[in-house]
């Protein structure tokens, strides 16, 4: 851990977040208040996420996790899910070779097996494309709840323990982070999300157990990187104790 003593004026310009999270909140709500369809919203969703990702590579930030599916949003109406894998396949099939040349690093978090085969291709192209980049690493979580990716990580355990490969006590949080669906990543210091809404909707359960949140009055497709220069200000403003009696200010 760094040193911790020095007081917040001192420390804020060192507290610039390693690891960003986003839920990106309120493109339906953008189409309804201009009187468009909420697939012209999610069509601008996408616009604000290139801009996103431009803005985080520029900031210095190392990762970047977006919330892009939900494994609820199966929930909704079939021609919006639709839509949804379209514009996530256009994305990926647009905007890789961007990507790969501005030496982002694409990771995908969330439940792969049950995914349509030909996403499932996109998504492990990207990852096989873009695995050597050294720049921003992008973490899509697509398909991703929190719950379930805590499930199948104590799935794979309780598989190992009753082979006899694992102890019961052997089991602890170090353990159950080793067999999250990105485990060498950091936890995020910051999640944001658009929109309003306050909650975490089953993103990064685990992972965001000391994370700050800040949470944005406007939808996502006004997100820019003004916008998220502002929620990092905020962000340097907060003291991370981490339990301790020590503010820490930044990561
Ligand atoms: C976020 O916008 C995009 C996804 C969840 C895929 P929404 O579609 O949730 O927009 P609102 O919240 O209904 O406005
Ligand atoms: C969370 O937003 C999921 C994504 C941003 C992909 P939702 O719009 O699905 O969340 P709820 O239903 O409002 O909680
Ligand atoms: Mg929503």
């Amino acid at each position: 851990m760094p040193d911790t003593k020095a007081p917040t004026s001192l420390t804020a310009r060192f507290g610039a977040p390693r690891h960003v999270a986003i839920i990106m909140d309120g493109n339906g709500r953008w189409a309804a208040a201009r009187g468009l369809p909420r697939s012209e919203g999610h069509r601008r969703g996408v616009e604000a996420l290139r801009r996103t990702v431009r803005a985080a590579g520029e900031l210095g930030i190392g990762i970047l996790t977006i919330f892009s599916f939900s494994s609820e949003n199966w929930l909704r109406p079939r021609a919006e899910v639709r839509e949804l894998m379209v514009l996530l396949r256009r994305f990926i099939r647009n905007d890789l070779a961007e990507l790969h040349k501005n030496d982002v690093r694409v990771r995908i978090i969330g439940e792969r097996d049950s995914l349509d085969p030909e996403i499932r291709h996109l998504l492990e192209e990207a990852e096989a494309l873009t695995g050597g980049n050294r720049g921003l690493t992008l973490v899509v979580a697509f398909n991703y709840g929190g719950r379930q990716e805590i499930a199948r990580a104590a799935q794979r355990i309780a598989e190992e323990v009753a082979r006899g490969r694992r102890a019961p006590e052997a089991v602890t949080a170090e353990l159950i982070a080793n067999y999250l669906d990105a485990p060498d990543l950091p936890d995020p210091d910051l999640v944001i999300r658009t929109s309003g809404e306050q909650r975490l909707s089953n993103f990064l359960l685990w992972q965001a157990a000391y994370s700050e949140f800040v949470f944005l009055p406007i939808y996502w497709p006004d997100f820019d990187g003004a916008a998220l220069e502002h929620a990092i200000a905020e962000y340097r403003r907060r003291e991370r104790r981490f339990g301790g009696l020590i503010a820490r200010t930044g990561s």
